[in-house]
């Protein structure tokens, strides 16, 4: 080893630069993996916290449409434009598309929560 060592040094560097390679990608790997989990349930309880779920449910209509119906609907549309044009309903609410109940304003949720909140619902709620 200690003749490897003297005779190939740019080797024995290289086999270590490949070895903590690995372990940062692999570590990276089981990062993103813990991770995406969570920010599912991210969503769900963003849902929770900005009262969504007093009139949402899953699977039946309360005051608006199921996050179901909702997917359904706009399933075989542009998913980006279908995402922006519902994080803009989300934020300032309307009424028409559905009937003649109005959804209030969210004004209080940020762009980016009102767009994590509409990619959710288009994913199926989960
Ligand atoms: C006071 C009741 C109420 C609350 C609170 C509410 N909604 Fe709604 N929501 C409605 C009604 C009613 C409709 C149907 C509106 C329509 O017919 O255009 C609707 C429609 C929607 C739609 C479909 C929009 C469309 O154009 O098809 C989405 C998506 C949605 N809501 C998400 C949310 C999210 C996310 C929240 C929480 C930030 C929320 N809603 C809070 C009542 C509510």
């Amino acid at each position: 080893m200690g003749l490897l060592l003297a005779r190939n040094p740019c080797k024995v560097v290289f086999m270590i630069h490949l070895k903590t390679h690995s372990i940062f990608t692999f570590g990276l790997a089981l990062g993103l993996f813990a991770a995406l989990p969570n920010l599912a349930h991210a969503s769900a309880d963003l849902a929770k916290k900005s009262t969504c779920m007093g009139c949402h449910a899953m699977d039946r209509k309360v005051v608006g449409p199921s996050y179901k119906a909702i997917a359904a609907r706009y399933q075989n549309q542009p998913r980006a434009q279908v995402i922006e044009a519902m994080a803009t309903k989300i934020r300032l609410g309307g009424s028409g598309a559905w009937g003649v109940v109005v959804m209030p304003a969210n004004t209080k949720l940020s762009e980016a929560n009102a767009k994590v909140l509409a990619e959710w619902i288009i994913d199926g709620a989960k």
